[in-house]
C-alpha cells in the first residue's frame, strides 16, 4: 500500500461508514475513479465492480453525459422548495416520464433521496390511505424473514434480518414477518403436495387472518430479495400473493430499489410474473447512483383518496429534497440512456451468460446454489451439499481472493452477490467468471 493511500485511510477514520464496525473497515478500498464497470484505486490497483456499487450503478461509471446534465441543471437551478405551492421543470418532467412506466395505472410519483426514505413513504401512505378509507385499525406492516428494506426506524424493522435490529430495539409495533419463497432453503412448512410458492403465500394469508385483516395496512416484499441473499421467487409465488392482498383489503408494496430499472431483465421485476403493486418504491438505478434520489408510485385509487380529502386530512408528508432539480435531471437523463442503450435486454442476454458462466463453477464441492434473474445472481457457499450447511469462513475466503484477483462481489451471509452496471460487455461477463474460478481454485 502507498504512503498516501495510508494517509487517506488514517483521514478516513473522522466519518462513521454505514454498518460500521473498526475491524470491519480496517482497510478500505480507497476508491478514485469510475470508468465503465472498473474501479481504479489511489494505491494503484484496477478492479472489476461486480455490484455496481451498491446495485445501483446500472448505467457503468464515468458517463460524461450524466456529468453534464447534472452541471447544466445546476447552473440553470440545483434546487428549489417542491413543497405544495411550488414545483420544477425537472421534477415535472421525470413524474411525467415515469407516469405508467412500470405499471399501468401507477401514475403519481413522490420524490425521496433513496431506498430506505421510499420504504418509509410507502408505510405512511397505506396508513394514509386506509383512514381516508374510514378504517384507521388498519396500520400494520407484514414483510419477509430476509428481506431488507431500510434503515430508518421503520424499515429498520419491516427488515427481516436480525442483525439490523440487535443495537436498536425496541421494536416499533407493527412489523410481522413471515417465510421468504426461498427455493433452496424454504424455511416455513411445506404441506403435502404444496409447492414452496403456495406455501410460503399460504403464509401470509395465516398471518392475515393471525393478525386480522382489520389491522393490516400493507404487505412488502423485495421480488428479488437482495441483501437476504439474491432470493429468486418460485413463478406461483406472486401470482397467489396479489389475489390475497386482494382478498383481504391489504396494500401490495413492491419494494424494486434494486430490481427496477432493468437489473432483471425487465423494466420492473413483477413484471415476470405479470403482477401489479398498489405501490411502488424505487430509488437506486434512477439516476444510476450519479445523484440521490428515490421515490414511490402509488394506485390511481390512493391518488383519489387524496383529491377527495378535507383540509385537515392532507398529507403531510415529504422531504427537503423531494423533487431535487439537479437529481431529477440526472434521472431524466439517465433514462434516456437506458432506453437508447436498452438495457432490459441487456440484463436479460448478458444475465443468462453469467448465470450460465458461474453455474460451471458448481464443480466446486462448496458451491451449494447458483441463481439469478436477469444481472442479478448470487452463489451460494455450503460445507456440506447434503446438509446445505452455510459454510461463512469459506464465503469470506472466496470474496477476499477475489478482491485480490480485481473483482468486487459482496458477501451476504454465506452468498456472494453480483449484480455488476448493466452497460457491461460479453468480456467482462466472462472476466467475472473467470476471476471467481481462479479465486475458488485458490480456496478450494
Ligand atoms: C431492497 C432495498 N430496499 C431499500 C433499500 C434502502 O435504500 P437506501 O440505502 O437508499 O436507503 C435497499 C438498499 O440496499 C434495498 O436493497
Amino acid at each position: 500500500m502507498t504512503d498516501q493511500t495510508q494517509t487517506w485511510i488514517e483521514k478516513d477514520k473522522k466519518q462513521l461508514h454505514p454498518t460500521y464496525h473498526p475491524k470491519s473497515h480496517a482497510n478500505p478500498l480507497v476508491i478514485e475513479r469510475g470508468e465503465g464497470v472498473w474501479l481504479h484505486l489511489t494505491d494503484g490497483r484496477k478492479i472489476l465492480d461486480g455490484m455496481a456499487g451498491l446495485w445501483n450503478v446500472n448505467a457503468g461509471y464515468g458517463r460524461e453525459e450524466i456529468a453534464k446534465a447534472a452541471y447544466d441543471q445546476m447552473k440553470e437551478l440545483a434546487f428549489t422548495s417542491n413543497f405544495s405551492g411550488m414545483t420544477n421543470l425537472p421534477s415535472i418532467q421525470l413524474a411525467d416520464k415515469l407516469a405508467g412506466f412500470a405499471y399501468k395505472g401507477l401514475n403519481t410519483t413522490l420524490f425521496t433521496s433513496g431506498g430506505s426514505e421510499s420504504n418509509d413513504s410507502a408505510f405512511k401512505t397505506a396508513r394514509y390511505y386506509w383512514k381516508r378509507k374510514g378504517k384507521p385499525g388498519k396500520y400494520k406492516v407484514i414483510a419477509r424473514k430476509g428481506a431488507y428494506h431500510g434503515v430508518t426506524l421503520s424499515t429498520t424493522f419491516a427488515t427481516g434480518l436480525e442483525k439490523y435490529h440487535t443495537m436498536f430495539g425496541p421494536a416499533p409495533e407493527g412489523f410481522v414477518h413471515i417465510p421468504a419463497p426461498n427455493p433452496y432453503r424454504y424455511e416455513g412448512k411445506l404441506k403435502d403436495g404444496e409447492t414452496v410458492g403456495q406455501a410460503a403465500a399460504r403464509e401470509l394469508e395465516e398471518a392475515i387472518l393471525r393478525e386480522g385483516a382489520d389491522t393490516v395496512a400493507a404487505f412488502i416484499a423485495e421480488p428479488v430479495m437482495g441483501v437476504g441473499g439474491v432470493v429468486v421467487p418460485p413463478d406461483d409465488y406472486f401470482p397467489l400473493i396479489r389475489k390475497i392482498c386482494d382478498k383481504y383489503e391489504v396494500l401490495f408494496i413492491a419494494d424494486e430499489v434494486i430490481t427496477g430499472f432493468g437489473r432483471t431483465g425487465e423494466w420492473f421485476a413483477l413484471k415476470h410474473w405479470n403482477v401489479k403493486p398498489d405501490i411502488l418504491s424505487f430509488a437506486k438505478a434512477i439516476t444510476s447512483g450519479y445523484a440521490p434520489l428515490g421515490g414511490i408510485q402509488i394506485s390511481d385509487e390512493i391518488r383519489e383518496s387524496m383529491e377527495s380529502a378535507a383540509d385537515t386530512e392532507a398529507y403531510m408528508h415529504g422531504f427537503t429534497y423531494s423533487g431535487h432539480a439537479m437529481a431529477c435531471a440526472v434521472g431524466l437523463k439517465n433514462l434516456e440512456i437506458m432506453e437508447r442503450e436498452e438495457f432490459p435486454k441487456r440484463a436479460r442476454e448478458l444475465g443468462k451468460r453469467l448465470l450460465d458462466g458461474l453455474k460451471k463453477l458448481e464443480e466446486f464441492s462448496f458451491v451449494g446454489d447458483v441463481r439469478g434473474l436477469g444481472l442479478v445472481c448470487g452463489v451460494e457457499i455450503v460445507s456440506d451439499r447434503n446438509t446445505k450447511a452455510a459454510d461463512l469462513a469459506t464465503t469470506m475466503k472466496i470474496f477476499k481472493a477475489a478482491e485480490a484477483h480485481g473483482l468486487r462481489s459482496r458477501p451476504l451471509g454465506n452468498t456472494l452477490a453480483f449484480s455488476p452496471p448493466l452497460s457491461i460487455t460479453e468480456d467482462e461477463v466472462d472476466e467475472i467468471v473467470k476471476r471467481l474460478g481462479a479465486a475458488m481454485d485458490g480456496v478450494g
